[in-house]
């Protein structure tokens, strides 16, 4: 089993360095290769997603990526930017099934902006097509107006669509997933104003008739933005397309207490899989010793279980993790009153400990 390992940018490199502490205290046969990826890339090699990052990610059974970006690259030509790492990645290893799970520890219920009794024993699973929408669509750029309300006017333009295997794909990812859980699926899409969601709506629809254990609702992306501050608890899993999942995903980490909590998975065909923490580089912080470590570990632990078929082992840093929270401990962006701050490495070393004391225990 091979795992890449790719840092990334801003607290990349520190949140990576103690899901790999913890992946060791594993003690399994797996291999790691470090490479570089987005701006940290650029600056070595002239490019966010280099030949040799990309072979190695290709050959390998997962990867186990960072954050890429800065804003000191948001003057470069777009193919240049770190952002294209991750998308290229995406595109290359064909991981269309983008998993955001979002479950809020009884321990961090305090942690959100949200009141406790909306989110308390929350467990939803946002599942994102993550190779085609808007982001992917071609033609996109810019060019001069020769309608609209400015004929003549400089303008910029992208292309939504899907095509029909696409969706079905998606959807049956997401009625599987739902079978194992609670047996419902919300088809997120906005089918009042878009040919390409109402296009999506049908299609799903055509898919849920191969499996009538499942329950299908459907719900446009506005009120579902609504839906998941005011009644949470009501969903069980998400589907949706590329961009609504993008917006849609870091609203849904709020509710877990903090975007520092969440893990994802994002899967091809062949259960080749990239695991990161949904949230971004945070420049802001990088550098600092203080960010949460804990959705790159819950994403090593996806991956354990996703692509390495390691489950048990992966459970052990679950439970690990659901220990160290309950024994106190708290980063910056999770901490409230009668808990104990700690920084990245303390957060990562207690977890570590956690699974050594288990393993030891048998
Ligand atoms: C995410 C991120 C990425 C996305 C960016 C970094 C390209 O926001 O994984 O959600 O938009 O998909
Ligand atoms: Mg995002």
């Amino acid at each position: 089993m091979k795992i890449a390992v790719l840092p990334g940018d801003g607290i990349g490199t520190e949140i990576v360095a103690e899901a790999v502490k913890v992946l060791e205290a594993l003690d399994l046969a797996f291999e790691m290769e470090t490479a570089l990826v987005g701006g940290a890339a650029y600056e070595a090699h002239g490019h966010p997603l280099p030949e040799s990052t990309l072979k190695l990610a290709m050959a390998s059974d997962a990867v186990l990526f960072g954050a890429v970006g800065d804003w000191k690259y948001d003057k470069l030509d777009r193919p240049l930017r770190p952002e294209q790492a991750i998308l290229g990645l995406r595109k290359h290893m064909g991981l269309f099934a983008n998993f955001r799970p979002a479950i809020c520890y009884p321990e961090l219920v305090g942690a959100s902006s949200l009141k406790p009794e909306v989110i308390a024993g929350l467990d939803i699973l946002i599942i994102r097509e993550l190779t085609g929408d808007i982001y992917f669509g071609q033609p996109r750029g810019r060019r001069t107006a020769v309608d609209g309300h400015f004929p003549g006017a400089e303008e910029a333009f992208d292309t939504m669509r899907y095509s029909k295997p696409e969706i079905e794909r998606i959807a049956h990812v997401a009625f599987q997933a739902a079978r194992k859980r609670n047996k419902k699926v919300t088809s997120v899409d906005k089918a009042n104003v878009l040919e390409t969601f109402q296009f999506w709506k049908d299609v799903v629809t055509e898919v849920h008739a191969q499996y009538p254990d499942v329950e299908l609702e459907h719900m446009y992306v506005d009120n579902a933005a609504m839906q998941l501050v005011r009644a949470p608890k009501k969903f069980d899993v998400v589907v949706t397309g590329n961009m609504f999942g993008d917006i849609l995903s870091d609203e849904a980490s709020m509710l877990t207490g903090s975007i520092g909590m969440l893990p994802s998975a994002s899967l091809n065909t062949r259960n080749q899989g990239l695991y990161e923490p949904s949230h971004g580089s945070a420049p802001d912080i990088a550098g600092k010793g203080i960010a949460n470590p804990l959705a790159t570990i819950l994403s090593a632990a996806m991956m354990l279980r996703f692509s390495l078929n390691q489950a048990d082992a992966a459970a052990r840093i679950e439970a690990a993790v659901a220990h160290v929270l309950a024994s106190g401990l708290r980063t910056v962006d999770i901490w409230s009153e009668g808990t104990t701050k700690v920084g990245t490495r303390e957060m990562g070393d207690a977890v570590v400990k956690a699974i050594t004391k288990t393993i030891t225990k048998g």
